[in-house]
């Protein structure tokens, strides 16, 4: 939503495929998605309100106004979506510019906010037809850059949603904040990675687009038995599970350096006849048997 609806005229076609198999072969897997649409239709659960505004405080405190008497339950604040709206300074245009907000999640804690969503989409250019040399989405000829999701993306958005969730932990109590992970979610593996993660809640827009409602039925089904799995009883028994998992390079370089020291000091059997001892034979036998 933002507050001129007049401007949100949407164009079909307004969405490509990008596909695994060779040279985007029509029978390969879908693993990414481009979409150019500029309006969103809400499930009928609790209702939030996405808004979005150019860079004006009272065009926000407008618009915010409004919203609010429509008696939504929450607001999700867009300074995400790459397509259409930075044209009008808006979403990613405000988003990814760090002299009018600083890193976005960051900001948004001290400002009030209580979560965070991550991520949007990831602004693309889906492929080119190199029979008609026009790029896809294709409307009339020509198209515009447009917003990449689904499977593709879903590293790129774990790899965001690991840095929020670790500064959300470092810096802010993150037991009165919630993080949500978004980005190529299609299986229970998919929501689990995220909440491993440190996500309490998991979002599906483009999954559910190309499978319809029954892959959230199957997804949660997958959860519950990575679940079982494990022996965790709740989201809270593994939120944020392999956050501890992660450190610098230089750190990774220092573990490998010990693990071979390690190994080395293991020592398997003896260098020479002379090390036998007499009381250890037994040991230093066995530290000679291959099998
Ligand atoms: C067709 C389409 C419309 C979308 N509309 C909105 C929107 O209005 N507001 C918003 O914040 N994100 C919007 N998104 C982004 C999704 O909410 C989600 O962040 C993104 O697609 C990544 O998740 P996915 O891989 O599950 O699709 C849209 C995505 C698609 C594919």
């Amino acid at each position: 939503v933002s507050l001129d609806a007049a401007k949100v005229i949407n164009v079909t076609p307004r969405y490509a495929k990008l596909r695994a198999g060779a040279n985007g072969s029509v029978k390969g897997q879908i693993i990414g998605w481009e979409n150019i649409e500029l309006i969103k239709e809400y499930p009928d659960r609790i209702l939030i309100a996405s808004i979005m505004e150019e860079y004006s405080k009272s065009g926000w405190e407008e618009l915010i106004d409004r919203v609010e008497q429509t008696g939504i339950d929450a607001f999700e604040i867009n300074f995400s979506c790459p397509h259409g709206m930075p044209e009008r300074k808006m979403g990613a245009a405000v988003g990814q510019d760090c002299v009018l907000l600083e890193e976005p999640a960051r900001v948004a804690l001290r400002s009030g906010c209580e979560g965070i969503a991550a991520i949007n989409t990831i602004m693309s250019v889906m492929g080119i037809n190199l029979k008609t040399l026009r790029p896809e989405p294709c409307v009339e000829g020509y198209s515009t850059p447009g917003g990449y999701s689904s499977k593709a993306v879903h590293p790129i958005a774990l790899g965001k949603v690991m840095n929020i969730a670790k500064m959300m932990k470092a810096e802010f109590n993150d037991d009165h904040y919630s993080l949500s992970g978004i980005g190529g979610v299609e299986t229970g593996g998919d929501a689990a990675e995220f909440i491993l993660l440190g996500a309490s809640t998991v979002q599906v827009c483009t999954g559910v687009m190309m499978h319809g409602y029954p892959m959230v039925k199957r997804l949660c089904e997958e959860l519950k038995e990575f679940m079982r799995t494990h022996d965790f009883s709740s989201i809270e028994d593994f939120r944020g599970a392999s956050l501890e998992y992660f450190t610098s390079h230089t750190d990774l370089v220092r573990r490998q350096q010990e693990a071979i020291r390690q190994r080395k000091a293991v020592r398997k059997g003896l260098k020479s006849d002379k090390e036998w001892t007499g009381d250890g034979f037994v040991e230093e036998t066995e530290s000679m048997v291959s099998n």
